[in-house]
């Protein structure tokens, strides 16, 4: 079998918005981009998964497109567009564009055109139900607050919108609307993109009138059909955002026989600080077992079969070192150790942008320091059911998107270097000491650990194809695997927290990367582990057998 390419690369996700502003006016932009390429080289990513940079009103911040084929102004020119395609390949980086087509924008001509009357030749691109204002066709709820049903006045009938008023869901069910789609795709693919990353892909085959959202029962007929349509026979790469998979439904996506997709990102290990079966708002005490058994279990399920996505961050979750770590004391050697047990694993990573230096969340104050859509309809919502001021803003510091989407530190300048004007979006006041050219300039610093992962990618076939064994499942504190390819076998021993841990395994290894200094080869029985130490050992002797070494 012919190697993937993207089996062996790191994928860098830039939201265009926050990550660099070139001219001035406080929105980060393509031109902004392209000035930061030399520093994404230097990281040694190969691929970018760009978020939204296409016409859009900007109700979910360029997930409500308006048109597929341009570039917002406030991102720049299709010109600077091509321009920045031109440059990464010249750098050995692919663009993947971000594919939102559960839903388009209500400024759309499509959708403008359906709400026009009920025989208009678009009406069937979207969804459409009968009823009376003010009582909607069913319950369904949109993700972001309030029902999934909006009436509209012109033809007194409701659309579908499972995110925002103002993204109305397409329907999936209609096949010319499904050839647009592959027409748009392929004129992104001629323009030399190297992929797709698709926004919540597993709610196209939705049936709302039987309640049921994710997983459909034709969600993967029409997957076969995209990739017989478009990127099938051209060496891309894609990625599904699916938060409704479980090992079941989501091993069907990846398997190569199938040709569907080349991965998802399934949210099992991310939904782990959540009470089960609510809302994401509903904070539950970290459990590290719980963890430690979602990323096992899927790292089990695909081997062989298909392939996973690594990741901890992206625009939509808060900071990891915030979640997992410890943004304050131990911010180094805990973003450090988040970075080895997700890097050490089987799949292809994610570095979303800042992650790299160890960004943190926000110190938000109040409700007034919240931007996004969905952190103000639940403040609103939970203010009308009763919840405390307290309760709803410990949620939202812990957990609101608007953590992530703070702008880009890249130095101690005003405002952090993003830009020369007043940013769209609050700088986190950390920059003055978090920021990318410290990070630069500090050899041990976690910009430097991440380069040092990315490269052990590029020369280690073990990481790639090596099997995955958990280790120690029931410890508490420990989070520790075991790599195994070719003879070889690498061990990733991490621990979670603020205070030492101990660590059994018979043998030594000899230490391929970590985030406190050890001697080169190390006993590992009867370990003690330093706050959030972490470290990869490549095994010398295993009991009481050597353990062959091919080089
Ligand atoms: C995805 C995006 C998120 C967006 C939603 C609706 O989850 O990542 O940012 O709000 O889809 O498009
Ligand atoms: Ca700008």
């Amino acid at each position: 079998m012919k190697e993937k390419w993207w089996k062996r690369s790191v994928v860098y996700q830039i939201y265009p918005r926050s990550f660099c502003d070139g001219n001035g006016d406080g929105i980060g932009d393509i031109n902004g981009i392209r000035s930061k390429l030399w520093y994404l080289k230097k990281l040694g990513i190969d691929v970018i998964w760009l978020s939204p940079v296409y016409g859009s009103p900007n109700a979910d911040n360029g997930y409500d497109i308006s048109d597929y084929y341009g570039i917002s102004p406030e991102y720049g020119t299709m010109d600077e567009m091509k321009a920045l395609i031109r440059e990464c390949e010249n750098c050995g980086i692919r663009i993947m564009m971000d594919l939102v087509v559960n839903h388009t924008s209500d400024e759309h001509p499509w959708f403008m055109e359906a709400k026009k009357s009920k025989n208009n030749p678009y009406r069937n691109y979207y969804i459409w139900r009968k009823g009376e204002a003010g009582s909607p066709p069913n319950g369904l709820e949109s993700c972001f607050g309030g029902s999934a049903w909006e009436y509209s006045e012109e033809t007194g009938e409701y659309y579908l919108h499972f995110y925002h008023k103002k993204q109305p869901d397409l329907n999936w069910e209609n096949e010319a609307m499904r050839k647009e789609i592959w027409k748009m795709m392929n004129f992104w693919i001629d323009m030399g993109i190297g992929g797709f990353r698709m926004d919540v892909i597993d709610v196209i085959g939705k049936i709302p009138d039987q309640g049921i959202k994710e997983n459909g029962p034709k969600l993967h007929e029409y997957l076969q059909e995209m990739n017989r349509e478009t990127f099938g026979d051209k060496n891309l790469m894609t990625v599904g955002e699916c938060w409704g998979a479980d090992i079941e439904n989501g091993s069907l996506y990846s398997d190569p026989e199938r040709k569907e997709l080349d991965m998802i990102f399934q949210f099992e290990q991310m939904l782990t600080d959540q009470v089960p079966g609510k809302q994401k708002w509903d904070l539950k005490l970290l459990e590290l077992k719980q963890l430690k058994q979602a990323f096992a279990k899927w790292q089990k399920a695909l081997e062989g079969k298909g392939w996973n996505s690594l990741f901890w961050n992206s625009h939509d979750l808060p900071r990891i070192v915030s979640r997992w770590g410890n943004d304050k004391e131990y911010r180094v050697e805990s973003a450090k150790m988040l970075a080895t047990v997700l890097h050490g694993m089987k799949g292809t990573p994610y570095i979303y942008q800042g992650e790299e230096i160890g960004m943190t969340n926000y110190p938000f104050s109040g409700i007034e320091d919240f931007m996004d859509v969905e952190s103000v309809n639940m403040y609103q919502e939970r203010k009308q059911i009763g919840y405390s001021e307290e309760e709803i803003m410990e949620s939202l510091c812990a957990k609101s998107r608007d953590n992530a989407r703070t702008p880009m530190q890249w130095n101690s300048g005003p405002q952090a270097g993003f830009t020369k004007g007043t940013p769209w979006c609050r700088v986190n006041p950390n920059y003055t000491e978090i920021n990318a050219e410290e990070a630069l300039k500090d050899s041990d610093s976690i910009f430097y650990y991440y380069q040092k992962l990315i490269s052990l990618r590029k020369e280690e076939p073990i990481l790639i194809y090596g099997t995955f064994e958990l280790l120690c499942p029931e410890d508490e504190q420990v989070f520790a695997y075991m790599r195994e390819w070719m003879g070889k076998k690498w061990l990733v021993v991490c621990n979670f927290y603020g205070k030492p841990a101990e660590f059994d395994y018979p043998g030594r290894g000899r230490v391929i990367l970590s985030n406190y200094r050890q001697d080169s080869v190390t006993q590992l029985e009867q370990m003690k582990l330093r706050p959030y130490e972490a470290a990869i050992y490549e095994m010398i002797e295993s009991g009481n057998h050597i353990i062959q070494r091919r080089d």
